[in-house]
Parts: structure tokens; C-alpha cells; sequence
């Protein structure tokens, strides 16, 4: 699925954690690109490298570090600025996070701190990267939180994190990693611990505000069914590989990799017999520090091949509907 104007190329990427007990290989050879204004889905279970592979677009990944591959970023200008590179406590990577790509967690105290109104810290995060008076910024910040769908805007502006529920403190984040119009947004399980009207919430709001800012989302989740509401593009990701990646009806219409419909035999359905067993992916994700040989999947996997997949780890392949599928049963 050839991406013709890209914003991100990751490629390649590799982030290990040196610890005592051995080295875990969080991130594993990832690589994708993300299109200007293209809300891209990153999907797998809890513990497969999705927030390590997205803060390291931040290059937030300390204390892991990364040790092979490249992100490239394609700025406004043309020019593009290899991020892998940069001191990630330096000027040209501070001055890119907030303005150029933000960022939005599961929880929002993570982003606020206790001590000071919310208008007050959004209008910071304006101040950082773009030069006015505080009026001025305390007007965009209002602003930001009305785009927000706060019916009184002013008045949550004077209010501190503690005094808003979960759900308006994950809109008051968003309103705040928004309000300098950043050309990627990446959202990290931002409605995991919401309930499902407020999640739906979230969902229509950052929906809605990608449409008229016109930016990219990379929106992370373990939940396929959250995934099917808001992205246009779907990344399968096993053991810190992207495993599959195709459009998001392709993927759901026709899932290529084991992985990838072992995960959707597993999610809850309307149209499924009453009674029938949901299906659970056998097994569990391997011990970090003993990650499998050839194939990632193949202690779990129902299709493997034992003279191959133990052995041999398959490259990607894009098929003939456009899925890109890393799995020996799809070789040209
Ligand atoms: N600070 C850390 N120190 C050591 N290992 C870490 C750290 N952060 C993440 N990891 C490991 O990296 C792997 C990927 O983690 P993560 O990206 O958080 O998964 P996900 O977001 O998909 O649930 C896991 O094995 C996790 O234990
Ligand atoms: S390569 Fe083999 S083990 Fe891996 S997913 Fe495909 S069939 Fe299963
Ligand atoms: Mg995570």
C-alpha cells in the first residue's frame, strides 16, 4: 500500500530495554508510514511495543534505546529531519513536540499537573511554541476548549484537573495537545479507561477535529472494535513487528495473518449464535527475555509449517488486494 505523500517513515525500527535479567526487545524491526491527515490504527495485545514504538517518534523512549532503523520526518518546508538522530533532550525535537506532533495518553493527570487551572496549562503549552502575550493565549486556550465541546468553555478554563471527570479531562487534554495545530496527533489508548458513551464521545470529537484541522492521527489500541470506529488505515502489531496492514474494511472483511483473525475471532459480535464460545487466542504472548525464533507467532499460530516457521521469520508481502501481511502462507 504505497503511501504517496508521507508525513512519517518509520523503517526498520528496533528499541531494546538492557535490564538485569537480559535484554527485552520492545520494538522489532517496525516499519510503516503515516500520511498527512490519515487517521492510522495501531492495534495488539497489551505488551507488544505499541507505546514504545509511538513515544519513540517523540524520541521518548528512555529508558529504552534505540538500536537500528530510521524515523524520518517530512516537515511542512519539504526538508525532511531524521529524528532517530537527534538528541532527544535537544532543541530540534523539543521544538517539534506539541507544535509539529502531540501527543494524548490513557490518562490525562500524566499531561496535567495538580497545581494549576486547565486554562492556565493549556495556554503554557501555546506560550512554548508560539510567542504572544498571555491574554492572547488565554483567549486561544478558551478557544480550544470550546472545539473541545465544552458548553462553557471560560468557566472549565478556571477549573483544576481534580475538579473534572475523567471524561472531561481526557477532552481538556485533547483540547490542549490540539490547540497548536499539530500535523500528527498520537493517541495512546486515550478511552481505555472511559466508559462506552464517553469513549464514543472521544471518538466522534477526534474524528471531527481531524476532518477541520486536517491532521494524521495515530491512534493506538488494544480494542479491534474501537479501531473499526475511527481509522481509515489498520497495523497488526505482534512482538514489536507489524504484522499485517491493510485498509480497515480489507482487514475486517479479510484478514490475512493468523494473528490478525485469531484477534477478531476474539472480539464480541451482534451476529453470532447465542450461546456460541468466543474464540481465545491460544497460548500468551512469549517472556520478553525468550522471544521465539523465525516466526513470532508460531507457538500460538493454528496454520504454522514446522519445517518452516520455526526457522525462517517471513518477510512483508503485499497481496492482491493491497494488504501488506508478514506470513509464510502468503509468498509470492
Ligand atoms: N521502561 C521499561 N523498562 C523495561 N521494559 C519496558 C519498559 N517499557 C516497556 N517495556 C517493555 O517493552 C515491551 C513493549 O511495551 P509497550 O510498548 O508498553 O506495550 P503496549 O503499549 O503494546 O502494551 C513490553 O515487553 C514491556 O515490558
Ligand atoms: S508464518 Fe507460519 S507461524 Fe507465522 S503466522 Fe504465518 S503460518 Fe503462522
Ligand atoms: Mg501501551
Amino acid at each position: 500500500m504505497p503511501v504517496q505523500n508521507s508525513l512519517m517513515d518509520i523503517k526498520n525500527l528496533h528499541i531494546h530495554f538492557n535490564m538485569r535479567q537480559g535484554v527485552v526487545r520492545a520494538v522489532d524491526g517496525a516499519s510503516f508510514q503515516i500520511a498527512p491527515g490519515q487517521i492510522i490504527g495501531l492495534v495488539g495485545e497489551s505488551g507488544c511495543g505499541k507505546s514504545v514504538t509511538s513515544r519513540a517518534l517523540l524520541r521518548i523512549e528512555a529508558p529504552g534505546k534505540i538500536i537500528a532503523g530510521e524515523i524520518l520526518y517530512h516537515s511542512q518546508d519539504n526538508s525532511t529531519q531524521q529524528l532517530n538522530q537527534l538528541d532527544p533532550c535537544g532543541d530540534t525535537i523539543r521544538a517539534l513536540r506539541g507544535r509539529d506532533i502531540a501527543m494524548i495518553f490513557q490518562e490525562p493527570m500524566t499531561s496535567f499537573g495538580p497545581m494549576h487551572t486547565i486554562g492556565a496549562q493549556v495556554r503554557e503549552a501555546i506560550l512554548v511554541h508560539h510567542p504572544m502575550s498571555k491574554k492572547e493565549a488565554w483567549h486561544l486556550a478558551v478557544e480550544a476548549l470550546k472545539w473541545a465541546r465544552f458548553p462553557n468553555p471560560e468557566n472549565v478554563a478556571g477549573r483544576f484537573p481534580h475538579q473534572l471527570s475523567g471524561g472531561m479531562r481526557q477532552r481538556a487534554m485533547i483540547a490542549m495537545a490540539l490547540s497548536c495545530r499539530p500535523r500528527l496527533l498520537i493517541a495512546d489508548e486515550p478511552t481505555t479507561a472511559l466508559d462506552v458513551s464517553t469513549e464514543a464521545q472521544i471518538l466522534d470529537l477526534l474524528s471531527e477535529r481531524q476532518e477541520s484541522l486536517g491532521m494524521a492521527i495515530l491512534y493506538i489500541t488494544h480494542n479491534l472494535a474501537v479501531i473499526s470506529q475511527i481509522a481509515q488505515i489498520v497495523m497488526v502489531m505482534y512482538l514489536g513487528k507489524i504484522v499485517e496492514q491493510a485498509v480497515t474494511e480489507t482487514l475486517f472483511n479479510a484478514p490475512k495473518h493468523p494473528y490478525t483473525r485469531a484477534l477478531l475471532e476474539s472480539i464480541p459480535r451482534l451476529d453470532r449464535e447465542p450461546g456460541a464460545r468466543l474464540a481465545v487466542i491460544k497460548g500468551m504472548l512469549p517472556d520478553p527475555y525468550k522471544r521465539p525464533t523465525g516466526c513470532p507467532f508460531h507457538p500460538r499460530c493454528s496454520m504454522m509449517i514446522p519445517e518452516l516457521c520455526p526457522i525462517d521469520d517471513p518477510a512483508m508481502t503485499v497481496t492482491s488486494d493491497g494488504s501488506r501481511v508478514a506470513c509464510h502462507l502468503y509468498k509470492n
